[in-house]
């Protein structure tokens, strides 16, 4: 008697050491790069659990088309506000993410935007492939140091804290604004907290690591971007609606802040057409983890969490 093999479905791609080594115990079943939301419901259907991205959402239609024999949602990313808890929690059905492996890829690449957008890497480069670069002029291109500047952090989770010890060498002052105190991390990274607005009228970067959450929507707005020096450099790489883009456009090209480095957007993979023209901010296709190291290993946490669950484990990184 041969009883059904449990499905898996990867809702896009995942990279290879992920499920094949355990995948002959498994229907593993493909959306791949281009499928479309109707693909992912239809192939969710009967399945025990679904790894997907963070851009595809999971909610209550997508928890229907599975079915209830639906275990778990593994999401290949750390950040899970594309995924409804509480509709997960209402049918009983797991929900993991992929923390640790990704912070410093994803730390790093914040420190590359800073530094890029300081020194508007983004803007000499299209010059120069343009051909439109002259000549050294001495006063053409002229950037911001991070040597000697204070920095604001918002949100010290793992990424947060990583960022500030990234550029704890080069600043005069860390600040952070959190939900709590980090006493561990205040005292060996000689970082204070503050409050928002106290760090945005401080900082000459502010860097966002906060999650996204109905509360932390917009944190950034005209009012906060008001706050802020003339001079100062905005790097989001947590989530696109952590900023509103509209009043980002509008105080960069009013000068109202100095640059902006941004890797996520509100409404993925479309970015305003203010912001394509805007020359004072870098702009980045959503690749804060995208070092191979980080993403196989991303894979490999999501796959191991499904296989748990499967088996009748607790997975290893459950959210909250
Ligand atoms: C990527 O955006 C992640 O949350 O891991």
């Amino acid at each position: 008697m041969s009883s059904r093999k449990q499905s898996v479905l990867i809702a896009r791609e995942l990279l290879a050491g992920g499920l094949e080594v355990r995948g002959a115990r498994f229907e593993l079943r493909r959306g791949g790069s281009k499928a479309k939301r109707s693909d992912i419901l239809d192939l969710a259907a009967g399945g025990e659990a679904v790894i997907i991205d963070p851009t595809d959402p999971v909610d209550e239609e997508l928890l229907a088309a599975a079915g209830r024999q639906l275990l778990v949602v593994a999401n290949n990313a750390v950040g899970y506000d594309n995924v409804d808890l509480e509709a997960c929690r209402r049918r009983g059905v797991l929900v993991t993410n992929t923390p640790d492996v990704l912070t410093n890829a994803t730390a790093e690449l914040a420190l590359a935007l800073t530094l890029s957008a300081a020194r508007g890497l983004g803007a000499a480069e299209s010059e120069l492939r343009a051909g439109l670069w002259t000549g050294w002029t001495p006063g053409a291109n002229l950037g911001t140091e991070l040597s000697g500047a204070t920095f604001g952090i918002v949100g010290l989770g793992r990424i947060g804290r990583r960022y500030a010890e990234l550029v704890r060498p080069l600043a005069a002052e860390l600040l952070h604004a959190s939900g709590s105190p980090k006493p561990d991390a205040e005292s060996e990274l000689r970082i204070t907290q503050v409050g928002l607005d106290d760090l945005l009228r401080r900082s000459d970067f502010v860097s966002l690591h906060a999650p996204a959450t109905p509360q932390t929507r917009h944190l950034i707005d005209a009012q906060a971007l008001s706050l802020m020096k003339p001079s100062a450099v905005l790097v989001n790489t947590g989530r696109g609606t952590l900023v509103d883009s509209a009043a980002l456009s509008q105080a960069l090209a009013e000068g109202l802040i100095g640059a902006a480095g941004l890797d996520v957007y509100e409404a993925e993979p479309s970015v305003p057409e203010a912001l394509l023209k805007a020359p004072n901010c870098v702009l980045l296709p959503h690749v804060g983890s995208a070092t191979g190291k980080a993403r196989h290993a991303m894979a490999r946490l999501a796959a191991e969490n499904v296989v748990e669950v499967l088996e009748g484990s607790e997975p290893l990184t459950p959210v909250s």
